[in-house]
Formats: C-alpha cells, sequence, structure tokens
C-alpha cells in the first residue's frame, strides 16, 4: 500500500503519481490570492489534454476572488456551493463547445474533453499547493447570461481553486464532509475480456 497523506482513503496499491493521490477535494479555503503565474500554468495543464481530432473543446471563465467579477457567483452557485466556495481564490465555469470546428458536427466527446483537461489542470494545481474543488451544484442558466456564454457552447461544471484551510474554518455541518472520499476497488470496475467475465 502506498500512502500519501496518511488517510485510510488515500491507500494507493500500487504506486503512482503521488499528486494524483495527494488530490481531494476540499471546502475549507482560505480566500487567499492565487499567483498570476500559478493560475495560468494550472490552465496550461488542461491545455495539453487529448481531445477527439484535437478538438480543443474546453472554455474556461475565470474570476479572482475580491474582484466584482467573483461577486457574480454568488448567483451562478447553488447555495450549499457559496457558502464554502466564496472562499475560493478563483472560480471558474467550464463550458464545452456543443460542435467540431472541422465540419459543424455535434461533438459527441465535448464533456469527455473537458473532464479530462479539468483532470490535468487538479494536478497541476495540486503539484502547486492548490486545491481544487469541482460543483455541479450551479445554474448553467444564471452562468450563461453573466458570464456572456454564447450560444454553441455548454456550460458543465464550475470549479473553485484555493488554498486549503483548516477543517473547522467550515461551519460544523461541511466540517464533517472534510475528509478525502473513499474509492472502490478495482474489482469493481476492471473487466478482463468482457463486462461479464465470459
Ligand atoms: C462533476 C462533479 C460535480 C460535483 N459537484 C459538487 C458540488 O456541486 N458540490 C460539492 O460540494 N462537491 C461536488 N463535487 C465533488 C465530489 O463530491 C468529489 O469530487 C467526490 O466526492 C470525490 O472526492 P475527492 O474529489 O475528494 O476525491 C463534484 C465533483 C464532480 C467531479
Amino acid at each position: 500500500m502506498i500512502s500519501i497523506m496518511g488517510h485510510d482513503n488515500r491507500l494507493a496499491e500500487y504506486e503512482i503519481l503521488p499528486h494524483i493521490l495527494e488530490r481531494w477535494s476540499p471546502r475549507s479555503m482560505t480566500g487567499d490570492p492565487i499567483l498570476r503565474d500559478d493560475l495560468f500554468a494550472i490552465f496550461e495543464a488542461a491545455r495539453f489534454a487529448p481531445s477527439a481530432y484535437n478538438e480543443q473543446p474546453w472554455r474556461f471563465v475565470f474570476a479572482l476572488s475580491g474582484t466584482p467579477n467573483f461577486d457574480r457567483f454568488k448567483a451562478i452557485l447553488v447555495q450549499y456551493n457559496w457558502d464554502w466556495a466564496k472562499k475560493a481564490s478563483a472560480l471558474l465555469i467550464v463550458a464545452a463547445k456543443d460542435t467540431f470546428s472541422h465540419n459543424g458536427e455535434p461533438n459527441k466527446w465535448s464533456f469527455y474533453d473537458c473532464g479530462c483537461a479539468c483532470g490535468f489542470l487538479a494536478l497541476e494545481a495540486t503539484r502547486r499547493g492548490y486545491v481544487t474543488h469541482t460543483m455541479a451544484g450551479f445554474s448553467a442558466e444564471e452562468a450563461i447570461e453573466k458570464l456572456d456564454i454564447p450560444e454553441g457552447y455548454t456550460p458543465i461544471v464550475a470549479i473553485a481553486i484555493g488554498k486549503i484551510a483548516p477543517r473547522d474554518f467550515l461551519p460544523d455541518e461541511l466540517q464533517e464532509r472534510e475528509f478525502p472520499s473513499p474509492r472502490k476497488p478495482q474489482s469493481d470496475f476492471i473487466f478482463r475480456g468482457s463486462f461479464s467475465g465470459e
């Protein structure tokens, strides 16, 4: 067993890239500003993700804490998420371009590609000492309106990037959930030969 964080939910059975094991999604953040170089290096990691037809369908609209743009996320995030994510250093909306640029056909893989780019982003953030927390709890309609997201792009998730803070900065009910989540064993999701094993 390989453990990086000393937490039972972050024990890997094989040696893997340490930042994969280190990454988790805390809600307790300090509200400190993010360094410009760190933010753009984190986006740079996303840039090198693979994508169908190399379409690179990901789009990131970001806002830095302490700016009017950041305050717009109050209306975009659901209340539950805003209550903790307001202490992030940066908030993002990830939107996918819905069609391929080379032929205008629907891109069935755009969400897949955005997810991969966000994975790369999260790992680079981890390497640089930041935490990320993805959120489905936001209003796509508000994001489209408040962030001027044009037709042909679908908002998929919001992401908070920040510096981790002690868990007791959170309200009690959130403190209880402030730990790295468990993982299924490989036997639940790896199938040799066929799904049924026959
Ligand atoms: C697509 C997606 C949507 C999520 N939505 C929310 C959310 O709205 N609010 C929240 O607090 N956490 C949200 N999460 C965080 C997950 O609960 C968390 O990633 C999962 O429990 C695994 O934990 P870990 O990231 O710490 O390993 C979301 C994660 C993903 C990938």
